[in-house]
């Protein structure tokens, strides 16, 4: 085997996101573009000569291609064992399940997580770390900077490998092993839950729906949800990962999962319904009537962990994203557990759930999930409902108001204000930063507003810091606004603005949303002039 040098030249805009490098397919496909990425993130590694390397993705459109070149340059590289799922399939949490099962020292994830797929739509590469999560900040800094000079890629001379045949090839001095994407994890899944229980539940004919929305948790919902626990054929819809996923964004949300949302709130509806995004990571929890927001999904399964096995021994700690709503803070308070709030993006839970100082984490945007794997968990958050439910025995609507009778509601909403032009973005962004020491003590109709801040996080385990990750303006009586740009998007700005009051028990605990956060929705134009901005006069997306 000769390893080939191939000369090449740097592309400036290969800035690793929230979550990995995220570009149009189009761009990918520039000569290079994706060998280049993959190199600088080679490059930016040391001492993984004869380790192994986890390699999958998410099915979407150019998933074959990278991961051919991507096996090619593992070799080329030095790794000794090269682990794809078979067919390119991969879901995320499945790989940092994959990666962590086989001590591997790293993985490549192509994903573009809920972003649209197809010819002219998303792609994206991510890297993990050898304890499964996301590559923190220090990593994809360094591989930004060597994408920036690189001017080599080191690749080899070989035929495509058969992805769709389980077993191992040797290249080399190397191994590739195509596995089943799906053993590993499945395993997994029934360590932690009580699956003779959620089995004796779907038996007794609780109904369930699970949308994978076209996307890669089909086979891993069809697995575990209609093989192993019962629940019957068609439970598991879109059930297919396409590559264009049918033409949807395989976002788990009330806009774009409005055919399940409909379902659930109709009148012959399922017990439960749920959904996953592109890659697996993100989970929407319906139950009969009752759409459960992220946050208090997080503040519901933590207040109820305990009855699956794998948590019976309590949390050691909860973890939530800072625009994620304080309902599961008051779980921490009562079970006696720390609370932690860190940035945006699953990477900064990594080092809490290393040092075991967290076991259950998760942010508004849709993600849930525990120290069992280093990513979010879509079909790990069904279970442990699932699992909830089945001990438990009641609705979750039940569930719902349970929790809200002893913890107080936090209603919330996020708005989003798509393809903005980034500029005006960040020029609001930037406004809203200048006139944060003015704001405490002025008032906006009924709101007085408290202290307002840029939020900035100091990891208590590495001690590193996180500076602007989203302004933070609190009125007097704990209701909060928060106004930050999405790190994900692929073209132009993304502002989102979080959006949250608190009632405490005793209160109107039966409010809709919209009606219960009117002040505060009233008060965004005049804190943070979007439409003076960007012309903008309603968000987007609400969610
Ligand atoms: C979004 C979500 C964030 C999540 C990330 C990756 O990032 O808001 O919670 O971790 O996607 O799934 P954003 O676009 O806001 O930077
Ligand atoms: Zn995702």
């Amino acid at each position: 085997m000769t390893v080939l040098t191939i000369a090449t030249t740097p592309y400036a805009d290969q800035k690793p996101g929230t979550s990995g490098l995220r570009k149009k397919v189009p761009v990918f496909q520039q000569p290079n573009y994706a060998a280049n990425f993959i190199q600088s993130i080679f490059d930016s590694l040391d001492g993984f000569a004869g380790t192994t390397l986890v390699i999958g993705g998410d099915g979407r459109f150019f998933n074959r291609e990278v991961i051919q070149i991507a096996i090619r340059m593992g070799i080329a590289n030095g790794f000794g064992r090269i682990i794809v799922g078979r067919g390119g399939i991969l879901s995320t949490p499945a790989a940092s399940c994959v990666i962590r099962a086989y001590g591997a020292f790293g993985g490549i994830v192509l994903s573009a997580s809920h972003n649209p797929g197809g010819p002219t739509e998303d792609f994206g590469i991510k890297y993990n770390i050898s304890n499964g999560g996301p590559a923190p900040e220090k990593i994809t800094d360094a591989i930004f900077a060597i994408s920036r000079t690189i001017t080599r890629y080191l690749t080899i001379e070989a035929p495509d490998v058969d992805l769709d045949k389980d077993g191992e090839t040797r290249i080399g001095g190397s191994v590739v092993q195509i596995i089943d994407p799906v053993a590993d994890y499945a395993a997994l899944m029934e360590q932690l839950f009580d699956f003779d229980a959620i089995r004796t539940l779907i038996g007794s004919g609780f109904r369930v729906a699970f949308d994978a929305m076209s996307a890669v948790t089909g086979p891993y919902a069809t697995e575990i949800l209609e093989r192993r626990l019962g629940c019957p054929a068609g439970t598991v819809r879109n059930g297919t990962p396409l590559p264009d996923f049918g033409g949807h964004h395989p976002d788990p949300n009330l806009v774009h999962a409005k055919e399940l949302y409909d379902l659930m709130m109709g009148a012959d509806a399922p017990d439960f319904g749920a959904a996953s995004d592109g890659d697996g990571d993100r989970n929407l929890i319906i139950g009969k009537g009752i759409f459960v927001t992220p946050s208090d999904s997080l503040a519901m399964l933590a207040a109820n962990a305990h009855l699956a096995p794998g948590y019976k021994a309590g949390l050691k700690g909860i973890a939530r994203s800072m625009p994620t709503s304080g309902a599961a803070d008051r779980v921490a308070e009562a079970l006696g557990v720390p609370l932690y709030e860190t940035p945006t993006g699953w990477k900064f839970f990594g080092n809490l759930l290393d040092a075991g100082m967290a076991t259950i984490c998760g942010e508004e945007s849709a993600g849930t999930g525990s120290d069992h794997v280093r990513e979010k968990d879509g079909l790990w958050a069904v279970l442990l409902w699932l699992n909830i439910l089945a001990a438990r025995r009641e609705s979750v609507m039940a569930i719902a108001q349970d929790h809200w009778s002893r913890f107080g509601r936090n209603y919330y909403a996020r708005h989003d204000y798509e393809g903005v032009d980034s500029a005006a973005a960040d020029a609001m962004m930037a406004e809203l930063r200048g006139k944060l020491g003015t704001l405490p003590g002025t008032a906006f109709g009924t709101l007085t507003v408290a202290t307002s801040d840029d939020f900035a996080y100091l990891d208590p385990v590495d001690g590193s810091t996180s500076n602007q990750q989203g302004i933070r303006i609190l009125f007097e009586g704990g209701s909060r606004i928060v106004f930050r740009l999405s790190g994900t998007g692929t073209s132009g700005a993304t502002i989102r603005v979080y959006i949250e009051r608190y009632e405490p028990v005793g209160g109107d605990l039966a409010q809709a949303t919209p009606d219960a956060i009117a002040d505060l929705v009233g008060t965004v134009e005049a804190i943070a002039g979007i439409a003076r901005h960007t012309g903008r006069t309603e968000p987007d997306v609400i969610t």
